[in-house]
Parts: C-alpha cells; sequence; structure tokens
C-alpha cells in the first residue's frame, strides 16, 4: 500500500494523472467511480484534462454504489450526481457508465446483474474510493463481509448523519438503504486509488493504513490489494504513526514512477 500525504490540489493531480496514463495506454479501459464530496476535484481535473484533449470515448465505469429508493429525478440520486459531476463533462459513449439500480423491483437480481455487467467488461482496471468515517468503502459498513459482493445494505446512523449535508442537513431525508460494490468487488479492480481529506477522516485512515484487518474497519481489507494508492492531506494523516516515513518515501519516490 502506498500512502501520499500532499495538499488536496496536489492529491486530486496525481489520481487524475494515473487515471490519464491508463486511458492513453488503454483509452477502452474501464473505471471505478465514486460519489461523495471525495472525488471532486479529481473530477474537476478530468473535464480540464478532457478539454485539453483526455479521450474517454472507448472508455466504461462502473459506480460503486446507489441509495435505495430515490426517485429517478432526486438530484442526490447517485446516478445524477455522477451524471453532473463527471459523466456529463466528458465524452462516454452512451451507457457507458453503470450503477447498480436502486429502483429495481428485484433488488437482488439488479445486484446480479451488476456484478455480471463488471465481469463482462473484463473488471475495473482503476477504483476511485472515498472513506466513511466509520470506515467503510463504498457503503461496506462495519460488518461486512470482507468475502462480499453486490448487494443492499443498511446504512449506520453515522453515514446517514455524515450525508445529511447533501440532504438539507435533514437526516430522516438520507435513505436507509443502498445498493454497493462488495468488498471483494472492491478488491477485483486491479487498481485501488484512495482519497481522503480532512480531520474528521484521520482515525478511519489510520485503521486503514495501520490497523489490523477486520470488518469493523472495512477499507482495511485494501491492506490485501497488491495495487493500493491512499491520497491524503495534512489533517486526514494526523494520526498515522509512520507518517514521516510516508512523506519521506513519496519524497525519495522516482519520477517515473507513477501511481
Ligand atoms: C460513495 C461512497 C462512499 C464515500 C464515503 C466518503 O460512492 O462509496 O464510500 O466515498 O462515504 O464520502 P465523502 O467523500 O463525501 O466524504
Amino acid at each position: 500500500m502506498e500512502v501520499i500525504i500532499a495538499e488536496a490540489d496536489k492529491l486530486a493531480g496525481l489520481a487524475a494523472d494515473a487515471v490519464e496514463k491508463l486511458l492513453r495506454a488503454r483509452p477502452a479501459a474501464v473505471l471505478g467511480l465514486a460519489t461523495g464530496s471525495s472525488p471532486l476535484r479529481v473530477y474537476d481535473e478530468l473535464a480540464r484534462r478532457h478539454k485539453d484533449g483526455l479521450s474517454f470515448a472507448q472508455a466504461r465505469a462502473f459506480m460503486l454504489d446507489e441509495y435505495v429508493g430515490l426517485p429517478a429525478d432526486h438530484p442526490e440520486r447517485y446516478r445524477n450526481v455522477i451524471e453532473k459531476e463527471i459523466a456529463s463533462r466528458v465524452d462516454f459513449a452512451p451507457g457507458a457508465v453503470q450503477g447498480p439500480d436502486g429502483l429495481a423491483d428485484d433488488l437482488e437480481a439488479a445486484c446480479a446483474r451488476y456484478e455480471a455487467a463488471i465481469a463482462e467488461a473484463g473488471g475495473v482496471d482503476l477504483q476511485l474510493l472515498g472513506i466513511g468515517t466509520d470506515g467503510h468503502i463504498a457503503f461496506n459498513e462495519p460488518g461486512s463481509s470482507l468475502a462480499s459482493r453486490t448487494r443492499i445494505k443498511t446504512l449506520t446512523r453515522q453515514t446517514r448523519e455524515d450525508n445529511a449535508r447533501f440532504f438539507g442537513d435533514d437526516v430522516g431525508q438520507v435513505p436507509r438503504h443502498c445498493l454497493t460494490q462488495g468488498l471483494a468487488t472492491i478488491m477485483s479492480a486491479r487498481h485501488l486509488v484512495l482519497l481522503a481529506t480532512g480531520r474528521a477522516k484521520a482515525e478511519a485512515v489510520h485503521q486503514l493504513v495501520e490497523g489490523p484487518v477486520s470488518a469493523m474497519w472495512p477499507a482495511t481489507v485494501m491492506q490485501l490489494h497488491p495495487h493500493a494508492t491512499v491520497l491524503v492531506d495534512d489533517a486526514a494523516a494526523s494520526r498515522l504513526q509512520l507518517a514521516d516515513y510516508y512523506r519521506q518515501t513519496f519524497a525519495d519516490k522516482p519520477d517515473w514512477q507513477g501511481l
């Protein structure tokens, strides 16, 4: 696991560099897209690079998760958020961006279809991730099976409170259920790139990088991934025991290496 501590704009640039390098080497790459605040600077940077010629026309993308039951036109439905924040700002082909169907009559069948669609696309090449204050990735809340695949989950009170800011600060408006890629689904992606900023993420980041692998902090499963990159600002890094070592390692990193 590589840990990079830098300012938020620099982190977004590094993540965008990794996406750009992938798309230039493999235009038909499969991207994994996260929602929430953490990837927004990356999406801004990718939209800017698209204007400078970076194309997504042959690429495909899979979202991490979706609320269950939000109306199709709800602005916080993750499908709509992803459309607004990135899909509509670059040149993905129609239908190239997919997400779990939180409005399906048969949610279990929708989850199975989603797993099949990811497999049929050849799996995700680069997965962008955020982390919840309770250590979730996608919406794999504490206690999630480390072997889980896409399924329905119940959001914790903590996550619903954290996300109330998107729902007029009214936690009652935040859905209780979601469909989410499982931890094993996420672990199947070939490169994981997680972004975290702000002091509220410091304990989750410490557990993710330095804690024991445990379903209590689901993101810790990333310690078992052969190619995981953790991009954090000073505040999110403030509880890391080996912060000085991570800083030194990044300062000494050869220019050619990339993420
Ligand atoms: C969103 C997702 C979540 C968020 C996490 C952090 O698709 O999968 O795991 O990444 O809740 O959210 P932010 O970035 O808003 O702090």
